[in-house]
C-alpha cells in the first residue's frame, strides 16, 4: 500500500504553476520528511496527497485509487493533513469540539469517540485544554489541537506540515514521542520541516524540493552530505554533520553517537 505521485503538474487558479511533473512514492510504515527552501512547492505537493489539491495533470494514487475518483472527505479518511497555519484548520468554539468533529460526522458511537479523543489528545499532551477555545491557547499548543483533529480519525497516512514552528524543547519531545507512538500503531508519518534536526533525527528517508520539483531523495546521510542539493534546496546541515565536515572527520557522521566513536 502506498500514495503514489505519477508525472504530477500543479497550476493554481491564478495560473502560477507550483509543481513541474513530480513522480513518488510512499510506502506503507515509512518515516518521510521534506525539506526544501520557501516556495518550492511542498506544501502544494502534500495537499495533493491527500485531494485537497487534484493534479492539474498526471495522477495520485492512494492504496490504488485515484484521487480524481474520490471526494477529499473520503480521502482525508485515510490520509490525514495537519496545515502548516492551525488558522486555516481551527473552526470550533472548544478544543473539544475540534477534535470530535470528524468522529461525529462519522458517526461514531459515544464510546468509539471517547476513546478516539482520549487517545488524540494524550498524543498531542493537550489533555488539560479540551473545554478551551482554541484562539485563547498560543500558536504552538494550536498546532497540537490541530494535529489531535487529525490523529483522531485514526488515518493510515499523518501528514504534519511544519509541526515544529514556534515549538519549545517540550514540544519538541512531544511531537518526537508521538511520531514513535504513530509508527508503533501503524501510521505511516510524513512532515514538511525546516528544522533539519528535527528531520534527521526522526525521519530515515528525507526528499528534498526546490523550484517546483523533487530534486534528491535519499537517506539522511545521501542528503546532508550532498553539497549540491543542499546549497539548491537552500537547507542547512544539521549540527553534528556540521561539526564532523569542520573537523574533517570522514563517514557521512549526522549522529552524535557516531561523533563520539570517531573521536
Ligand atoms: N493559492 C495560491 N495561489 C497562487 N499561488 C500560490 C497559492 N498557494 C501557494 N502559491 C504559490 O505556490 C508556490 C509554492 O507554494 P507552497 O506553499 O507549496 O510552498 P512551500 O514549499 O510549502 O513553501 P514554505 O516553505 O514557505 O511553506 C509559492 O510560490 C506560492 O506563492
Ligand atoms: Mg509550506
Amino acid at each position: 500500500m502506498s500514495i503514489e505521485i505519477n508525472n504530477a503538474s500543479f497550476t493554481y487558479p491564478n495560473g502560477y504553476v507550483a509543481l513541474e511533473n513530480i513522480s513518488v512514492t510512499i510506502k506503507d510504515g515509512e518515516r518521510v520528511a521534506i525539506v526544501g527552501q520557501n516556495g518550492a512547492g511542498k506544501t502544494t505537493a502534500v495537499k495533493m496527497m491527500n485531494g485537497l489539491n487534484k493534479p492539474s495533470s498526471g495522477d495520485v494514487i492512494i492504496d490504488g485509487v485515484n484521487t480524481k475518483d474520490k471526494t477529499t472527505a473520503t480521502i482525508a479518511k485515510s490520509v490525514g493533513y495537519v496545515f502548516q497555519n492551525p488558522d486555516d484548520q481551527i473552526f470550533n468554539q472548544t478544543v473539544r469540539a475540534e477534535i470530535e468533529y470528524m468522529p461525529r460526522y462519522f458517526k461514531f458511537s459515544e464510546k468509539e469517540i471517547e476513546q478516539r479523543v482520549n487517545y488524540a489528545v494524550e498524543l498531542a499532551g493537550i489533555e488539560k485544554f479540551l473545554k478551551i477555545n482554541p484562539y485563547d491557547l498560543p500558536f504552538p499548543v494550536r498546532k497540537f489541537v490541530t494535529i489531535a483533529a487529525v490523529i483522531v480519525s485514526k488515518p493510515k497516512y499523518i501528514i504534519l506540515d511544519e509541526p515544529t514552528a514556534g515549538q519549545d524543547k517540550h514540544g519538541l519531545e512531544i511531537l518526537s514521542k508521538m511520531i514513535d507512538r504513530l509508527q508503533k500503531d501503524g501510521v505511516t508519518v510524513l512532515t514538511i520541516t525546516h528544522d533539519m534536526e528535527f528531520a534527521v533525527n526522526n525521519f530515515h528517508r528525507i526528499i528534498a524540493m526546490a523550484h517546483k520539483n523533487i530534486i534528491a531523495d535519499g537517506t539522511p546521510q545521501e542528503i546532508f552530505w550532498n553539497d549540491k542539493v543542499l546549497a539548491e534546496a537552500r537547507i542547512k546541515k544539521p549540527i553534528i554533520g556540521e561539526l564532523a565536515m569542520q573537523l574533517a572527520l570522514d563517514g557521512n557522521i549526522l549522529f552524535c553517537d557516531e561523533l563520539v566513536a570517531k573521536l
